[in-house]
């Protein structure tokens, strides 16, 4: 299946919408990422969907070394514009995460890695897909260093789940989206695995990371608080095991 965000209307529409709600918030999330990170200056940071930089940007002008990978050319195209702008040099790459092996070498050890707002865990075809691109990040991590994903809160899907409700597939809790009828162009449709947090965590610990930790998060607000069960996303932290 295309991912919607290949489309170029499609993907406007968000980075309106991203620019808006997402982007201002962005150097108080990026205050905690490089806190919880543990990063020092000059680390190399990977950003996996990275949509238009706003992570990638704002850690390269803290002085750390930024490769950003995104399905989207048009938010590529983007990232990079912003980038020449605010003056920094991040390496942007075009590709999906369920080729990451084949996008970067393993020889390539990182510092620590992002995956913020949706960008990519849970629609590259299930959980199979979803534990070999684990798998992926935890190979391009030097050991004990970090990776941060967040996520939507399946609990919070299941609990407002109703009879009849077909978006959303609870045996095998595969949500199910399409553009609405008065969307102009090509309708659009995606499926996203969403997980409850122990699926998650079994998931990180499957594919070798450790101390696994899953808190609540919000735009703007990533403080490590504790996850609500009526948390629209949640935060997962794994570290990747020596
Ligand atoms: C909601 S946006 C978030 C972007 C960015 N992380 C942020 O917080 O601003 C989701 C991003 O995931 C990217 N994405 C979705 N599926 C992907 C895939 N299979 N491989 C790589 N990127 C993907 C989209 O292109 C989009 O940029």
């Amino acid at each position: 299946m295309r991912s919607p965000w290949e489309d170029r209307r499609f993907a406007e529409r968000s980075l309106e919408h991203m620019d808006r709600v997402l982007l201002p918030g962005t150097p108080w999330e990026v205050n905690f990422l490089e806190k919880i990170l543990g990063l020092e200056p000059g680390d190399r940071v990977l950003d996996l969907g990275c949509g238009a930089g706003r992570h990638a940007i704002e850690f390269a002008l803290r002085g750390y070394r930024v490769v950003g990978i995104d399905i989207s050319p048009w938010l590529l195209r983007v990232a990079r514009q912003r980038a020449r702008e605010a003056g920094v040099q991040v390496v942007f790459l075009q590709g999906s995460l369920a080729d990451l092996e084949r996008l970067l070498d393993e020889r390539e050890a990182f510092d620590g890695a992002i995956s913020i707002c949706e960008s990519g865990l849970g629609v590259l075809g299930g959980w199979r897909e979803d534990l070999a691109f684990l798998k992926s990040v935890r190979a391009l991590l030097k050991p004990k260093r970090r990776f941060v994903l967040t996520t939507f809160n399946g609990l919070r899907r299941y609990r407002r789940w109703q009879e009849g409700d077909e978006r959303f597939n609870f045996l095998e809790g595969i949500q199910r989206w399409k553009t609405p009828p008065d969307w102009e162009g090509t309708p659009l449709k995606e499926e996203e695995r969403l997980y409850i947090p122990s699926e998650i965590r079994m998931l990180f610990e499957m594919a070798g990371f450790e101390d696994v930790r899953i808190c609540g998060c919000a735009p703007g607000r990533f403080e490590g608080q504790p996850l609500g069960i009526e948390d629209v996303e949640m935060m997962v932290v794994g570290t990747a095991s020596s």
